[in-house]
C-alpha cells in the first residue's frame, strides 16, 4: 500500500487530497502525516481522517518516520520550492499543487535538486484534467483544424470568487506574484499542452482597477462586517472548513482569511493582457480579470484549416455552467462537439487527475501528467509577465527556459 504525507494544511490539501482520497485511506493507501506551521490546522485533518493520521510539527521528523511514497506540497505558493527541495533532497518523489514555484531561482533550486536525486516531481494542473481540454486536445492530435497558428482566451472571474484573492495571502505579490502566477499558470500550461510547444517571448500589461479601493471599504474584514449585504465580495462564515481552518486557527499564527477586498493595501493586478509567442509560431492572446458580471472563459484556436472554439460560461460560481466545443471549417460549417462532461470541483478535473495519481490506471494517452519542466514552462510566462509589467519590454524566455531545461 502506497504511503503518502503531505505539507500545508490548507483548505486545497483537504478538499483535493484528504477529502478526496478519504475513501481510499487505509484501502488501497494510506495519507499517514501532515505537517503545517499551524498545528490547529493539521489536527483538524486529523480529526477528520482518524488516528492514521499523524499530525507532525517538524517536516524532516515527518519524512523521517514516515518514509513515504512521495511528499505532497499544498502550502502558499512562495513556499512550494522549499519543501519541493527538501523532498527531493531526503530521496522522496513529490506531488506539487500548483504554482511549482513562483520565482526562477525556485525553479532553478526545483531542477537541480530533482537531478542530484533522481526523484521525480509531479505537477498537479487539474485543468489538463476537465473533459472539456481532453476533448479539445484531441481534437487538436486528431488534427482537425490543422497547424494552430493563433489563439485568444479570456478569462473572467465574478467579484465573489475574483474578490476571494484580496482577501487571503494571495493580494500580496509577496507570496503569490500575483494572479499570472498563482491563477494563471493553470491557463499557460492548458495552452502550452494543447500546442506541445514551448514560449518564446511575452509582452503584458495589468493594472488594479477594482479592489484596493478604500472608498469602498465597508469593514476590515467580512465576519466583523456590519455593511455585508451591501457587499458583492463578501463572504459568508457558514462553511465549517473556514471555520476550522482559519477562524479557529487564528489564534496560532494571526493569519485573518477574511481581510475586506477593497483595503488599499494588497499590491496585485486585477486586470490583465499577456501576448506570448511559441517557438513555433503561434500567438497567444490572453486576458484576465478578477470583477466581472459572470464567470467564466472563451478559447478561440485558429488552425490552418479550421477554427475551434471553446465556451464555458457560469451563470453563478459553480452552478449553471454552459459548456460547448464548436468547430468551423474551412467550408464555414459549424459543427457542435459531443463530449461527457464531469461532476466535481474544477469542472470535474480534480477527481480525474486523482484517478491518474492515486488510481490503478498507468495510461496517459494524452500526456495528461505533468511533470516539473511543465510546471516551470507555465510559471515562466506568469513571470516574465510581470517582469514585462513592470518593465514595459517584451521579455525573451528562450535562454531562461533553455538554462532549466
Ligand atoms: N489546483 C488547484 O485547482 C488549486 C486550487 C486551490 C489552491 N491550489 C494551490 O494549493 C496551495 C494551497 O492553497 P490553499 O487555497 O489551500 O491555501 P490555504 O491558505 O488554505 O493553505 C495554505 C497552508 O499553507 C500553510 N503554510 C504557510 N506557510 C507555510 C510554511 N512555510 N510551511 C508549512 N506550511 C505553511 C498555511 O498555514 C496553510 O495551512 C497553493 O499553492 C494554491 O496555489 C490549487
Amino acid at each position: 500500500m502506497k504511503k503518502y504525507v503531505i505539507v500545508g494544511a490548507g483548505s486545497r490539501a483537504f478538499g483535493m487530497f484528504v477529502k478526496g482520497l478519504k475513501e481510499k485511506q487505509g484501502k488501497t493507501l494510506t495519507i499517514s502525516g501532515v505537517y503545517d506551521i499551524n498545528k490547529k490546522r493539521s489536527e483538524f485533518y486529523s480529526e477528520y481522517l482518524g488516528p492514521t493520521l499523524t499530525v507532525y510539527t517538524d517536516f524532516d521528523e515527518m519524512l523521517d518516520r514516515e518514509r513515504p511514497d512521495a511528499v505532497i506540497v499544498a502550502t502558499i505558493d512562495s513556499t512550494h520550492h522549499e519543501y519541493v527541495v527538501r523532498a527531493l533532497d531526503l530521496g522522496y518523489d513529490v506531488i506539487s499543487e500548483k504554482p511549482l514555484t513562483n520565482t526562477y531561482e525556485g525553479a532553478m533550486a526545483i531542477r537541480e535538486a530533482e537531478r542530484r536525486s533522481g526523484k521525480q516531481v509531479r505537477v498537479t494542473f487539474n485543468c489538463r484534467f476537465m473533459p472539456i481540454f481532453a476533448k479539445v486536445k484531441e481534437l487538436l492530435l486528431e488534427d482537425r483544424i490543422g497547424k494552430v497558428l493563433s489563439i485568444s482566451y479570456n478569462y473572467t472571474l465574478n467579484r465573489w470568487h475574483g474578490g476571494d484573492y484580496f482577501k487571503r495571502w494571495h493580494r500580496k505579490m509577496e507570496y503569490s506574484q500575483g494572479m499570472l502566477l498563482h491563477k494563471s499558470t493553470h491557463h499557460f500550461d492548458v495552452i502550452n499542452w494543447l500546442l506541445c510547444d514551448e514560449p518564446k517571448c511575452v509582452a503584458a500589461l495589468g493594472n488594479r482597477v477594482f479592489y484596493g479601493d478604500e472608498r469602498k471599504v465597508l469593514g476590515e474584514r467580512c465576519s466583523k462586517c456590519e455593511r455585508a449585504a451591501e457587499c458583492e465580495s463578501y463572504r459568508s462564515q457558514s462553511e465549517e472548513l473556514d471555520k476550522r481552518l482559519y477562524f479557529d486557527a487564528e489564534g496560532e499564527d494571526g493569519y485573518i482569511r477574511d481581510k475586506c477586498a477593497y483595503l488599499p493595501d494588497s499590491d496585485i493586478y486585477d486586470n490583465m493582457s499577456v501576448s506570448v509567442m511559441y517557438k513555433g509560431g503561434a500567438i497567444l492572446s490572453y486576458t484576465l480579470n478578477l470583477f466581472s458580471m459572470r464567470e467564466g472563459y472563451t478559447m478561440t484556436i485558429v488552425g490552418e484549416r479550421g477554427m475551434l472554439i471553446v465556451d464555458c460560461y457560469k451563470s453563478d460560481y459553480g452552478n449553471g455552467e454552459e459548456l460547448g466545443i464548436k468547430i468551423l471549417n474551412k467550408e464555414n460549417e459549424v459543427v457542435d462537439i459531443p463530449f461527457v462532461s464531469a461532476e466535481g470541483a474544477h469542472g470535474g478535473g480534480d477527481k480525474k487527475l486523482l484517478e491518474m495519481i492515486f488510481g490503478d490506471n498507468r495510461c496517459d494517452p494524452l500526456g495528461q501528467l505533468a511533470d516539473s519542466f511543465a510546471g516551470i514552462s507555465s510559471a515562466i510566462i506568469g513571470m516574465a509577465a510581470n517582469e514585462s509589467i513592470k518593465t514595459g519590454k517584451t521579455v525573451d524566455v528562450t535562454s531562461m527556459l533553455d538554462d532549466l531545461r
